[in-house]
């Protein structure tokens, strides 16, 4: 795996990190388009981020956000949106008005008319400069489930189990939906860069797959080996370490 290592303390060091970086592009271009992630893992980044737009170390006025993927058969305000979150801690924390977020339109009648529509957005936005993903514990970035391989494009996908399982950790006892729109691998990889937070030691496994992995579809995450500027960067649980 050529994937660039970054080894960290914890959690909370995979936030300072990976919001430095943020920070770093955001100074050299202030337009960047971020793909963003929700999930658990870079929550901890979106606050350390917002702290520093608070101490003024951080410009985000012209930052533009791509979400990485949504449920579908939910409405807009359902709270299980993943819009619904990456606003809570991130675009309405930092003043990242709706404009400037490129975003499924989960409701339109034609699911695959919207990720073609997601896809358009993006190329018309100049493509993503930086991508913030957390792994799943089945190897996936985004919904991209295994099996998928570098070319799988943003599209329509039934969740895994092993996903279901994950996700239902997020809802509590409202049932987690089971499709959903991702961008695709293609898309990611696409990305001028990309940062994969992984953390704790249920991760352990997974991580050790794809440090020891060739790319290989039932390992999504694998594709990345093929990225010239992708950096993992993981605790010390995580890495087992
Ligand atoms: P997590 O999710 O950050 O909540 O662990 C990662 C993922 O499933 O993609």
């Amino acid at each position: 795996m050529t994937l660039e290592l970054v080894q960290v303390e914890d959690v909370d060091a995979i936030a300072r990190e990976a919001a430095d970086i943020i920070a770093d592009t955001m100074g050299s271009q202030p337009d960047a388009l971020v793909l963003a992630a929700t999930g658990d893992t870079p929550m901890g980044t979106y606050a350390e981020l917002v702290r520093l737009g608070t101490t003024g170390e951080f410009d985000s006025s012209r930052m533009r956000i791509a979400q990485l993927d949504e449920y579908l058969g939910i409405r807009l305000d359902d709270p299980r949106s993943l819009f619904g979150w990456l606003d809570r801690a991130l675009l309405e924390p930092l003043g990242i008005g709706h404009d400037r977020v490129i975003r499924f339109d989960v409701q339109a009648p034609d699911a695959v008319r919207s990720a073609r529509d997601y896809d358009a957005c993006i190329q018309r936005g100049g493509g993503i400069d930086l991508a913030v993903l957390g792994l799943g514990l089945n190897g996936h970035l985004g919904f991209n489930e295994p099996p998928s391989d570098a070319r799988s494009p943003t599209r329509v996908i039934d969740l895994s189990p092993d996903t279901l399982a994950s996700n239902a950790a997020y809802w509590g006892d409202r049932p987690v939906p089971t499709r959903a729109i991702t961008a695709g691998m293609a898309l990611i990889l696409a990305a001028r860069r990309v940062l994969l937070l992984v953390s704790g030691g249920h991760k352990a496994e997974v991580v050790g797959r794809l440090r020891h992995s060739a790319p290989d579809p039932q390992l999504p995450a694998s594709a990345l080996d093929a990225h010239p500027r992708a950096t993992l960067i993981a605790d010390r649980a995580a890495l087992n370490a």
